[in-house]
Order: C-alpha cells, then sequence, then structure tokens
C-alpha cells in the first residue's frame, strides 16, 4: 500500500495573503503628469483588460508642458524607479512631453544601470508610425505643449516612416492648464482652442490631419471638431498607443509572460487622492480610488 505523508500546510493570514499578491504583481505601469495619461490608459485597458495595471499621475507636479529637459528628466525618472519598485516589467510613458524629453536619455543610460530586462515606452514613436496613412494632401499638424514642439519629436520620428509628410507643429500652453483646472468646458477654453488652431491652419491651408500630441487634449475634441472644417481628420493617440501595445507584447514574448493578469489596476497620484479621484472619471471615464505617491 503506498505511505501517504502528512504535508502540513502553512497558515495564510489575510495579512500575508496581501503581502504575497503584492509582491506576486507584476503590473504594466502608466505615467503621465497628471491626469493626461488616463485617455490613454483607458484605450489600453478596454483592449488588453487582463493584465495588472499601476497608474502614477504626478499631479503635485504637473504641468511639464513649460518645464526644462532636466527637470521632465529627472521627474519622469524618479516615477520610472517608483513603477520598478512596485514590480512593473513594463512601463509606458502616456505623456507626449516625457516621451519627448526624457525617453530616449531613460533608455539609452538609465535602464542598463537599473535593470536590463525591463521597458520603458513612450506615446510619439507609435503616433509617428501611423499617423502619415491619415492624410491624403500629406500635410499633417501637431498640436503639443512647448516641451513637445520644441524637441521637434514629432517631426524627426515622422520622416522616419513617412519621407514624403510634411509636420506642422503648434504650441499650446494653456490648454494643459485649462484641462487640469477643470475649465475645458469654459468660454476661455474656447478662446484659447480657436487661438491655437487659427495659428496651426494659418502655417498651410493643406493641412488635413490633425494629431493631439498630448495625452490631455482629447478633453477639447469636441471644442477642436467645432472651430475646424469637417474636412480635417482630427487623431487622438489612446487608440493608436493601446493597438501598438498590443502589438508589442505580440512580439516580445519575454516581456508579456512576466506581466500578471489579475485583471486589476492600483491608481497613484503625488498630490491629493481627493482631488484625482473626482477628476479623474471625465479622462478615464469611470470612477477611480487613488493612493498617495510620497516621492
Ligand atoms: N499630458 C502631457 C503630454 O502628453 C503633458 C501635460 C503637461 O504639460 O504636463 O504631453
Amino acid at each position: 500500500m503506498k505511505k501517504i505523508s502528512m504535508v502540513r500546510m502553512p497558515v495564510i493570514n489575510r495579512h500575508s495573503l496581501f503581502l504575497r499578491q503584492m509582491s506576486a504583481s507584476r503590473p504594466i505601469g502608466i505615467f503621465d503628469s497628471g491626469y493626461g495619461g488616463l485617455t490613454v490608459f483607458k484605450s489600453i485597458a478596454a483592449l488588453l483588460p487582463h493584465y495588472d495595471y499601476i497608474y502614477i499621475g504626478d499631479n503635485a507636479r504637473a504641468p511639464y508642458g513649460n518645464r526644462s529637459f532636466e527637470t521632465v528628466y529627472e521627474y519622469t525618472l524618479q516615477c520610472v524607479e517608483e513603477f520598478f519598485k512596485m514590480g512593473c516589467p513594463l512601463v509606458i510613458i502616456a505623456c507626449n512631453t516625457a516621451s519627448a524629453k526624457a525617453l530616449r536619455t531613460i533608455q539609452q543610460n538609465d535602464l542598463p544601470g537599473l535593470d536590463q530586462g525591463r521597458r520603458v515606452l513612450g506615446v510619439i514613436r507609435p503616433s509617428a508610425e501611423v499617423i502619415g496613412n491619415y492624410t491624403k494632401t500629406g500635410s499633417v499638424g501637431i498640436l503639443g505643449t512647448v516641451g513637445t514642439v520644441e524637441s521637434n519629436s514629432y517631426k524627426l520620428e515622422v520622416e522616419k516612416f513617412f519621407p514624403q509628410v510634411h509636420i506642422y507643429q503648434q504650441a499650446c500652453p494653456m490648454w494643459v492648464p485649462l484641462i487640469e483646472e477643470g475649465e475645458y468646458n469654459s468660454e476661455s477654453a474656447d478662446l484659447y482652442v480657436k487661438k491655437y488652431l487659427d495659428e496651426l491652419m494659418a502655417q498651410s491651408p493643406d493641412i488635413d490631419t490633425i494629431l493631439l500630441g498630448c495625452t490631455h487634449y482629447p478633453l477639447l475634441m469636441d471644442k477642436i471638431k467645432r472651430h475646424l472644417p469637417s474636412s480635417i481628420t482630427v487623431v487622438a493617440q489612446g487608440d493608436i498607443v493601446a493597438h501598438s501595445l498590443a502589438d508589442y507584447l505580440q512580439r516580445h514574448p519575454e516581456i508579456e509572460q512576466r506581466i500578471s493578469r489579475e485583471g486589476e489596476t492600483r491608481f497613484y497620484t503625488t498630490d491629493s487622492p481627493e482631488d484625482f479621484d473626482n477628476h479623474a472619471t471625465i479622462f478615464f471615464g469611470k470612477q477611480v480610488r487613488s493612493q498617495h505617491l510620497h516621492l
């Protein structure tokens, strides 16, 4: 007869179960200076709902748009390190300003020293890879923060994929502050929407496609469309980035297999969680409950 040995099962109380789940959690990190990245995360979560996610909004230091290269780089790197401490094998910088000013340095200089097995990706390249497919005239307008426009990242990236496409850029420095302050429906928003769109369209009458190159701007989508002829296609980045991420994960099983998949999301803000929860719904489309992250 087979001998049955008794195996002593460890006692698991609720606290050790929580710690075990936390340490097993290897979510995808989603980062933005504030709320804007939620417009991208909304599309990612809809397309890839089975993964775990952590969102960090650096609301206490937003907006990043007018800040120097050094400052945006320092803040972004600090948040990437937080994601790594929380176990993320992959971080998406869902902020064009941080993608333009910090991503390359982090990928080339910092990642090798931090952890070669983890990846940090941005939102500019996936948008540049497809934006040329939307235009018939070959003239594309890019709206972004001062930082994104001055970095010239879009022009450089789009040229690699669509050398025949002309890029016209317009900085919209008042849009993020208006959106972060909840003023995106106000008359002042109308004024500034008109101002920057007029300045962009004055650069070329041939522009037939406009990319919202800032993850905050989809909140102004209705106003933007109202100020433009219907022949102009206005493109937001959310779905583009989500499909690009799905494609990346398919091509990189070594990263994909490391991501935990309980379908859970944690939200962190460097400012007040109460404020974050009150504002986040309009960007994310759902009520969220955030925690404070002290940096
Ligand atoms: N949402 C960020 C972007 O996509 C910028 C916001 C900011 O200025 O902090 O560029």
